[in-house]
């Protein structure tokens, strides 16, 4: 018998629904919400407004894309948090009412499993390289940056952990501060490409072991451009790409300083990465090279599955059915959701 599961991302502020068909995904639909743009970040209800309306229609996307019907579907899998409350109640509630209405098994995904497990992300058409067991995971989103040991695929470790800002955080500011809009992260990627990253230099954090921090870098820049606007208003326009990549440097020398330590510390020499930052070029291309220089085995995925989508969710679950790992009816989502807790581990 085929294991058919539909999948639900809403943790945030993107809808997205994919199929996965015996650990193949078969389609990944993803609306974006750009309401909030106007606004310099999400607003909560506005996002959970969204996903009702985009909800159904994504869904539907999702199934006749993949080819398959709800009769076919012998899971729902949902992110059940960390994320928005009201944006991950939509998603909740939704695969709830359909697992009720198609007597379909219910699968609870955790946002921050799923992106440690995007580098098993496959299709039908493209076969790539998968992490060995036990592999090292950084992990950089919006709203987390952590050093994750994944001794299989559902038991992992967290070894580091931001003690403020996430390193997507770090992006979005120091964007907001350089007048960029939100969210800010792909826009510094975009100028960095075009710019000089050793122009400037701003103050690296000391923090013990493979923790991060990140809050000290926006002030920074701020007092930085404070001081060069007073001698040329228009330092930002005239040096953006500069700027950028300098700022973009710094927050990759950051990560890749802890997970260096992290590679010796522990001896593993597998390393993927995921979550919305891991779509940066720069991270990108520090990550490879750092593989090659040392002869680690580097896992990047695409792009379009390391930013929020429901690929990740689907494939986290197809292993989660593997395990027979189900949630009942009486589930709801969770704003805060570590990973010990999900792991029952605390
Ligand atoms: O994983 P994600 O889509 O949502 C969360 O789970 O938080 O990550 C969103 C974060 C945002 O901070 C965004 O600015 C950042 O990922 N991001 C990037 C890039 N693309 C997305 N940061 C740097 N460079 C990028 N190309
Ligand atoms: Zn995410």
């Amino acid at each position: 018998m085929n294991i058919t599961i539909l999948a639900i991302e809403s943790s945030c502020d993107d809808t997205s629904a994919a199929v996965i068909q015996n650990g193949l995904i078969l389609s990944n639909i993803i609306a974006n919400q750009s309401v909030h743009q106007e606004y310099g970040g999400v607003v909560p209800e506005l996002a959970s407004r969204s996903h009702q309306q985009n909800i159904v229609p994504v869904v539907e996307k999702a199934l006749k894309q993949a080819g398959v019907s709800k009769q076919d579907i012998t899971a729902v899998a949902f992110t059940r948090g960390p994320g928005l409350l009201g944006s991950l109640l939509v998603g909740t509630s939704f695969a709830k009412g359909f697992a009720l209405a198609h007597q379909c098994k219910l699968i609870e995904v955790n946002h921050l499993h799923a992106h440690v497990l995007a580098s098993f992300i496959q299709t039908p058409t493209e076969r790539i390289a998968e992490p060995q067991f036990p592999f090292l995971s950084l992990l950089v989103s919006g709203g987390h940056t952590q050093i994750i040991i994944a001794h299989s695929y559902t038991n992992m470790e967290i070894i580091g952990t931001t003690i403020d800002d996430a390193a997507g955080e770090a992006f979005d500011k120091c964007a907001k501060v350089l007048g960029l809009p939100y969210p800010g992260g792909p826009h510094i990627d975009n100028h960095a490409q075009k710019g000089n990253p050793l122009a400037y230099s701003f103050n690296k954090p000391s923090i013990p072991d493979f923790d991060f921090s990140f809050s000290g870098l926006k002030t920074s820049v701020l007092y930085f451009l404070r001081d060069q606007i007073k001698q040329n208003p228009d330092f930002i326009s005239q040096n953006i790409d500069d700027i950028c990549a300098s700022v973009q440097k710094t927050i990759i020398d950051i990560l890749m300083q802890k997970l260096h330590a992290a590679v010796k510390h522990t001896g593993i020499r597998e390393i993927a990465i995921g979550g919305g930052v891991a779509a940066n070029s720069g991270l990108r291309n520090a990550i490879a090279e750092f593989g090659k220089k040392y002869g680690y085995n580097t896992y990047i995925p695409e792009r379009k599955y390391t930013t929020d989508n429901a690929a990740m969710i689907a494939i986290t679950a197809y292993h989660k059915y593997l395990a027979q790992d189900f949630a009942s009816q009486d589930i709801s989502p969770r704003a805060r959701y570590s990973l010990q807790e999900y792991f029952g581990k605390i």
